[in-house]
């Protein structure tokens, strides 16, 4: 049995004053929902104010970008020892944003994500296809690839400190959803590809999400596939209510 896992990626939103305020209300909301992983991805500039917010109730605070280097002339770059140093325990890495306009690769999420596990936080690695790439049938192609590239050298000792979030491109941020059943399909997939890469009993631990345009109102029936095991929330993270609203469903 998955424990669910709702991550808010709060993307560049939310300031540093406000942070305090959003991640105890997301707190007081869902503290009836210890059944459920409750996690906040903030800017790096929010992170302190929200590992301060998070101490002392169930939400914990994450990350969204970690470089892999432990140190050294990163202009601009956070290192997992930072991250880890600050209080932070979860780490979104490749997300279709940084693929899109920051030149990620599946060669640069490969030594993030690896980074951010031996660092002793979890990474919340994203795959998903663009519409593209689903228009033109190479859905399994392209999420078979990130897996095998994106994940290349972990073991089945890693399994732990990962999560998988599928995230198809074209329902990020669209209010375009995909179906509880496109969904699964590619879950399936992925815990599949997973198998092969650190063995079935490991995969049959790691949680996947499904994210894209979840919302209160179709949470209950995604987080309902066999293995869909929570979610990860743009814009319906960005307030307590909507954000509680779907734990709510995960908690069921
Ligand atoms: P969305 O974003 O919920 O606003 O679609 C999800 C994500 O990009 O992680």
């Amino acid at each position: 049995m998955r424990k669910k896992i709702i991550a808010g990626n709060w993307k560049m939103n939310i300031l540093p004053s406000e942070t305090a305020a959003l991640v105890k209300a997301i707190a007081e909301a869902t503290k009836d929902y210890g059944n459920v992983d409750v996690v906040c991805c903030t800017p790096a500039i929010d992170i302190p104010a929200a590992v301060a917010a998070c101490a002392g109730t169930a939400v914990q605070p994450g990350a969204e970008n970690a470089h892999w280097e432990p140190s050294g002339a990163y202009t601009g770059e956070i290192s997992t020892g930072m991250l880890a140093d600050a209080g932070v325990k979860y780490c979104i890495i490749g997300h279709s944003e940084r693929r899109q306009y920051f030149a990620e690769t599946d060669e640069t999420v490969n030594k993030r994500a690896t980074a951010v596990i031996k660092a002793g936080l979890t990474a919340i690695v994203c795959v998903g296809e663009t519409l593209a790439e689903r228009d033109a049938g190479k859905v399994e192609e392209v999420i078979v690839r990130q897996m095998k590239e994106g994940l290349k050298g972990l073991s089945a000792v890693d399994a732990e400190k990962l999560v998988i979030a599928y995230e198809p491109v074209w329902a990020i941020g669209t209010g375009r959803t995909a179906t509880p059943e496109q969904a699964q399909e590619v879950h399936a997939l992925i815990r599949k590809v997973l198998g092969e890469m650190i063995g079935i009993d490991a995969a049959e631990t790691v949680r996947i999400q499904y994210g894209g345009s979840m919302k209160p109102a179709n949470a209950a029936e995604l987080l309902a596939q066999k293995d869909i095991d929570g979610g990860l929330i743009g814009g319906a993270a960005l307030k307590a209510d909507s954000f509680a609203a779907i734990i709510a469903a995960a908690a069921k």
